[in-house]
Protein backbone atom coordinates (compact mmCIF):
# COMPACT_ATOMS: atom_id res chain seq x y z
CA UNK A 1 0.00 0.00 0.00
CA UNK A 2 1.10 3.36 -1.15
CA UNK A 3 -0.03 6.90 0.60
CA UNK A 4 0.08 9.74 -2.06
CA UNK A 5 -1.88 13.32 -2.56
CA UNK A 6 -5.16 13.46 -4.55
CA UNK A 7 -5.58 15.08 -8.12
CA UNK A 8 -8.72 15.92 -9.91
CA UNK A 9 -8.34 12.38 -11.61
CA UNK A 10 -9.18 11.06 -7.95
CA UNK A 11 -12.68 12.82 -7.00
CA UNK A 12 -14.93 10.21 -8.67
CA UNK A 13 -12.99 7.66 -6.93
CA UNK A 14 -13.67 9.22 -3.47
CA UNK A 15 -16.93 10.25 -4.25
CA UNK A 16 -17.97 6.68 -5.14
CA UNK A 17 -16.13 5.71 -1.45
CA UNK A 18 -17.94 8.42 0.57
CA UNK A 19 -21.37 8.02 -1.28
CA UNK A 20 -21.27 4.36 0.19
CA UNK A 21 -20.59 5.27 3.87
CA UNK A 22 -23.48 6.75 5.94
CA UNK A 23 -20.87 8.83 8.12
CA UNK A 24 -18.50 10.12 5.71
CA UNK A 25 -19.45 13.39 4.43
CA UNK A 26 -21.34 13.88 1.17
CA UNK A 27 -19.91 16.32 -0.76
CA UNK A 28 -20.25 17.05 -4.39
CA UNK A 29 -17.69 17.31 -7.06
CA UNK A 30 -17.23 21.04 -6.76
CA UNK A 31 -16.81 20.89 -3.60
CA UNK A 32 -13.36 18.49 -3.78
CA UNK A 33 -12.17 20.46 -6.84
CA UNK A 34 -12.47 23.47 -4.35
CA UNK A 35 -10.79 22.15 -1.85
CA UNK A 36 -7.93 20.60 -3.58
CA UNK A 37 -5.62 23.46 -3.89
CA UNK A 38 -6.10 24.36 -0.22
CA UNK A 39 -6.34 20.97 1.33
CA UNK A 40 -4.67 18.07 1.98
CA UNK A 41 -6.36 15.42 0.57
CA UNK A 42 -4.21 12.13 1.14
CA UNK A 43 -4.94 9.02 -0.58
CA UNK A 44 -3.86 5.41 0.35
CA UNK A 45 -4.01 2.80 -2.91
CA UNK A 46 -2.96 -0.46 -3.84
CA UNK A 47 -3.11 -2.03 -7.12
CA UNK A 48 -4.04 1.16 -8.53
CA UNK A 49 -7.32 1.12 -5.95
CA UNK A 50 -7.91 3.63 -3.62
CA UNK A 51 -8.69 1.84 -0.10
CA UNK A 52 -9.24 4.97 1.72
CA UNK A 53 -8.47 8.75 2.45
CA UNK A 54 -8.59 11.82 4.58
CA UNK A 55 -9.09 15.35 4.28
CA UNK A 56 -7.74 17.99 6.13
CA UNK A 57 -7.97 21.56 5.86
CA UNK A 58 -5.66 24.47 7.25
CA UNK A 59 -7.84 26.60 9.46
CA UNK A 60 -5.46 28.54 11.23
CA UNK A 61 -1.71 28.70 10.84
CA UNK A 62 -0.62 25.32 12.15
CA UNK A 63 -3.85 24.66 13.11
CA UNK A 64 -5.56 21.72 10.89
CA UNK A 65 -9.39 20.46 10.68
CA UNK A 66 -9.77 16.89 10.05
CA UNK A 67 -12.70 16.94 7.59
CA UNK A 68 -12.84 13.60 7.03
CA UNK A 69 -11.63 9.76 6.94
CA UNK A 70 -12.69 6.95 5.02
CA UNK A 71 -11.73 3.56 4.19
CA UNK A 72 -13.49 1.30 1.87
CA UNK A 73 -15.91 -0.96 3.58
CA UNK A 74 -14.45 -3.80 2.10
CA UNK A 75 -11.17 -2.54 3.47
CA UNK A 76 -12.07 -2.22 7.12
CA UNK A 77 -9.90 -3.36 10.15
CA UNK A 78 -6.63 -3.88 8.20
CA UNK A 79 -5.00 -0.56 9.34
CA UNK A 80 -5.48 1.48 6.78
CA UNK A 81 -6.82 4.62 8.71
CA UNK A 82 -4.22 4.07 11.18
CA UNK A 83 -1.71 4.87 8.09
CA UNK A 84 -3.48 7.33 6.83
CA UNK A 85 -3.68 8.59 10.69
CA UNK A 86 -0.07 8.47 11.06
CA UNK A 87 0.55 10.69 7.88
CA UNK A 88 -1.33 13.45 8.80
CA UNK A 89 0.19 13.28 12.29
CA UNK A 90 3.75 13.54 11.00
CA UNK A 91 3.31 16.32 8.13
CA UNK A 92 5.35 19.18 9.96
CA UNK A 93 2.83 22.03 9.30
CA UNK A 94 0.43 20.00 11.23
CA UNK A 95 0.53 20.93 14.83
CA UNK A 96 -2.76 20.79 16.51
CA UNK A 97 -6.00 18.88 14.92
CA UNK A 98 -9.27 19.60 15.42
CA UNK A 99 -12.47 17.36 14.52
CA UNK A 100 -16.17 16.37 15.20
CA UNK A 101 -17.43 13.43 15.06
CA UNK A 102 -20.99 11.88 15.50
CA UNK A 103 -21.82 10.43 18.63
CA UNK A 104 -22.48 7.68 17.94
CA UNK A 105 -19.63 6.97 15.71
CA UNK A 106 -17.63 4.21 18.07
CA UNK A 107 -15.17 3.27 15.32
CA UNK A 108 -14.50 6.73 14.58
CA UNK A 109 -13.86 7.68 17.97
CA UNK A 110 -11.58 5.19 18.98
CA UNK A 111 -9.39 5.72 15.99
CA UNK A 112 -9.43 9.13 17.24
CA UNK A 113 -8.91 8.20 21.00
CA UNK A 114 -6.31 5.37 20.13
CA UNK A 115 -4.29 8.44 18.39
CA UNK A 116 -4.26 10.95 20.75
CA UNK A 117 -7.15 13.12 20.20
CA UNK A 118 -9.32 13.95 23.57
CA UNK A 119 -12.73 14.85 23.93
CA UNK A 120 -12.97 18.58 24.27
CA UNK A 121 -16.73 18.92 24.05
CA UNK A 122 -20.12 18.37 22.73
CA UNK A 123 -22.26 20.36 20.08
CA UNK A 124 -25.91 19.51 20.84
CA UNK A 125 -28.18 18.04 18.21
CA UNK A 126 -25.28 18.90 15.65
CA UNK A 127 -26.05 17.05 12.88
CA UNK A 128 -28.91 16.14 10.70
CA UNK A 129 -30.57 12.65 9.53
CA UNK A 130 -30.84 11.77 11.72
CA UNK A 131 -30.42 14.10 14.73
CA UNK A 132 -27.40 13.79 16.68
CA UNK A 133 -25.05 15.32 19.32
CA UNK A 134 -21.08 16.32 17.45
CA UNK A 135 -18.19 14.82 20.13
CA UNK A 136 -15.40 17.63 19.68
CA UNK A 137 -11.78 16.28 19.65
CA UNK A 138 -8.66 17.95 19.51
CA UNK A 139 -4.82 16.71 19.33
CA UNK A 140 -1.58 18.58 19.84
C1 LIG B 1 -13.43 4.81 11.08
C2 LIG B 1 -12.70 4.14 9.92
C3 LIG B 1 -12.06 5.22 9.06
C4 LIG B 1 -11.63 3.20 10.47
O1 LIG B 1 -10.90 2.66 9.36
P1 LIG B 1 -10.09 1.27 9.46
O2 LIG B 1 -9.09 1.27 8.36
O3 LIG B 1 -11.04 0.17 9.51
O4 LIG B 1 -9.35 1.43 10.88
P2 LIG B 1 -8.07 0.63 11.37
O5 LIG B 1 -8.13 -0.77 10.87
O6 LIG B 1 -6.85 1.43 11.09
O7 LIG B 1 -8.35 0.61 12.95
C5 LIG B 1 -7.74 1.54 13.82
C6 LIG B 1 -8.49 1.58 15.13
O8 LIG B 1 -9.77 2.16 14.94
C7 LIG B 1 -10.72 1.55 15.82
N1 LIG B 1 -11.74 0.88 15.03
C8 LIG B 1 -11.77 0.74 13.67
N2 LIG B 1 -12.90 0.11 13.31
C9 LIG B 1 -13.59 -0.15 14.45
C10 LIG B 1 -14.85 -0.76 14.70
N3 LIG B 1 -15.62 -1.23 13.72
N4 LIG B 1 -15.26 -0.81 15.99
C11 LIG B 1 -14.51 -0.32 17.00
N5 LIG B 1 -13.30 0.24 16.81
C12 LIG B 1 -12.85 0.35 15.54
C13 LIG B 1 -9.95 0.57 16.66
O9 LIG B 1 -9.48 1.25 17.81
C14 LIG B 1 -8.78 0.24 15.75
O10 LIG B 1 -7.65 -0.20 16.43
P3 LIG B 1 -7.48 -1.80 16.69
O11 LIG B 1 -7.59 -2.46 15.35
O12 LIG B 1 -6.13 -1.90 17.32
O13 LIG B 1 -8.61 -2.19 17.59
C15 LIG B 1 -13.68 3.30 9.05
O14 LIG B 1 -14.47 2.47 9.91
C16 LIG B 1 -14.60 4.11 8.20
O15 LIG B 1 -14.27 4.45 7.05
N6 LIG B 1 -15.79 4.42 8.72
C17 LIG B 1 -16.79 5.17 7.96
C18 LIG B 1 -16.40 6.62 7.75
C19 LIG B 1 -16.32 7.37 9.05
O16 LIG B 1 -17.14 7.18 9.95
N7 LIG B 1 -15.30 8.26 9.14
C20 LIG B 1 -15.15 9.13 10.30
C21 LIG B 1 -15.99 10.35 10.18
S1 LIG B 1 -15.65 11.28 8.69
Amino acid sequence: MTLRDAGIDDIPHILEIAAAEPNAPHWTQRTYLDLLPHSRIRLAEADAKILGFYVSRQTFQTEWELESIVVARHNRRQGIATVLMADLLSAPEVELIHLEVRASNHAARALYEGHGFRSTGTRSRYYSNPVEDAVLYSRP
